[in-house]
């Protein structure tokens, strides 16, 4: 994954628990301490970050990702994707109905990003079903987080669920969406 990801682990880590916490982390994950957002790491890395955190931290592993997701939305606000976040959509049902277009703009810049993709079905009025595709395994709560983002993002109150893993290749997981 590009280390964008990784920047942002240790960002979220760093602003929340202190910079000795950071530290402690990368080592036992062995990991750098710092990433460059440009260049490619090894998903491994990503995934032995989230195992130490929720040893560190005492959360479920399902927690860390969710917690993680959240932040995902803001922090690459502040990275300099919001303009790209602006264009995706402007409300919670169009955003999610053209994240793909978005990871298609995004991989422009970012041409060895494997993005997941995702499709809008059942739309109704506040009320839909998400598909997640993605080659990488374990990240559906990651997904209810970003979620939540989303929907600070649009000041919408978003109820997500997680209601079915489908095993396909790709992995599919399915989540019903509530938003008003
Ligand atoms: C403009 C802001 C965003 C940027 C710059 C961005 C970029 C990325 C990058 C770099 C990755 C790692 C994949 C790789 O390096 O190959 C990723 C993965 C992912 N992104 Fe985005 N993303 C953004 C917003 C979002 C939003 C809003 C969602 C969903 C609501 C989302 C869903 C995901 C998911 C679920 C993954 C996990 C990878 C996978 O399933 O394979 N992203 N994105």
């Amino acid at each position: 994954m590009y280390g964008l990801v990784n920047k942002a682990v240790c960002d979220f880590i760093t602003a929340n628990f202190g910079e000795e916490t950071w530290e402690k982390i990368a080592e036992k994950a062995g990991t750098d301490e710092s990433f460059i957002s440009m260049e490619q790491y090894p998903d491994d890395e990503t995934y032995a970050l989230v195992k130490v955190i929720s040893e560190e931290l005492k959360m479920e592993p399902a927690a860390v990702l969710e917690t993680f997701g959240e932040f995902w939305v803001t922090f690459t606000g502040q990275e300099g994707y919001g303009p790209i976040m602006k264009m995706t959509g402007n409300n919670v049902r169009d955003f999610l109905a053209n994240l793909d277009d978005m990871h298609s703009r995004i991989k422009a810049n970012m041409p060895e990003l494997q993005p997941p993709s995702f499709e809008v079905t059942d739309d109704k009025d506040g009320e839909l079903t998400l598909h997640y595709k993605s080659n990488r395994a374990g990240l559906a709560p990651m997904v209810l987080g970003l979620l939540k983002g989303v929907g600070k993002l649009f000041n919408t109150e978003v109820q997500a669920k997680h209601v079915e893993t489908r095993s396909e290749n790709p992995w599919h997981e399915v989540y019903h969406v509530k938003y008003s």
